[in-house]
């Protein structure tokens, strides 16, 4: 399996002219990589990236229903946009008040439109201190994947993301999630999904993980802590630091 960077550009850059830029100069330096990449830039820029047709494109949120909600953008019109992908639940979600019933809503939503949902879980730092990381995690995904079933359900529908809100980098006092830590919690996370649907596939679900990751850690995430891939936020917002991480494969 091809491992999978997946780019968060949260919400930068500030134009769309920058935003082609620092797409275009990732799309250039593809040629050298094995990895598979994915840009998760904010929904305006969206169908103008997607025109390139060069680079698989993910959104960074997703509404559950269309109509008479004010600001939010339906699974639809993501894919009508060119989205292949799309981010749910991510810790700077949560913070602002997103629930793992929101969550569950949005994964719902996500999986029948044929969007690949990349499923954020992680624990915050006091959660680690007091040893809650895998209440919290199991919590996260059994709330987060509720009735999501079906016979045509495969572990292939879906990606879970570890991100431990402490590892990520913008966070204040930030802290690596080293490898050995990252392996733990790699297998955990499949044991629990494989206790949610009981089937053997299911045990060849993607986790990826998310923290800081950067040229000079990606390999010891891929090949140590055995994740299929990483979700990238700061090193995804410069064309060197992103193919940096693209061509140690
Ligand atoms: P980071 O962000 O790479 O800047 O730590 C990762 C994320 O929040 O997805």
């Amino acid at each position: 399996m091809k491992p999978l960077i997946i780019a968060n550009w949260k919400a930068n850059p500030s134009t769309l002219n920058k935003a082609k830029k620092l797409f275009e100069g990732v799309a250039a330096g593809l040629t050298k990589t094995k990895a598979e990449a994915v840009i998760c830039p904010p929904f305006l820029y969206l169908r103008e990236l997607a025109n390139s047709g060069k680079i698989k494109l993910g959104a960074q949120d997703v509404f559950w229903q269309e109509g008479a909600f004010t600001g939010q953008i339906s699974a639809k019109m993501l894919k009508d946009a060119g989205c292949s992908y799309v981010i749910i639940g991510h810790s700077e979600r949560r913070a602002l008040g997103e629930t793992d019933e929101m969550v569950n809503k949005k994964m719902k939503t996500a999986i029948p439109a044929k969007l690949f949902p990349i499923l954020c879980i992680g624990e915050s730092k006091q959660e680690r201190e007091e040893g809650r990381t895998k209440e919290v995690l199991e919590r996260q995904l059994i709330l987060g994947l509720k009735d999501i079933s079906g016979p045509k359900l495969q572990s292939s529908r879906f990606i879970i993301a570890y991100e431990p809100i402490w590892a990520i980098s913008t966070t204040s006092s930030h802290e690596n999630c080293d490898f050995e830590n990252a392996l733990s919690i790699q297998i955990l996370i499949k044991k629990i999904v494989l206790k949610i649907y009981n089937q053997q596939n299911f045990r060849k679900i993607r986790v990826i993980f998310g923290g800081n990751v950067n040229a000079s850690n990606v390999l010891g995430y891929i090949e140590e802590s055995r994740m299929g891939g990483v979700l990238v936020g700061g090193a995804s917002l410069e064309v060197k630091r992103f193919i940096a991480i693209l061509r140690k494969f």
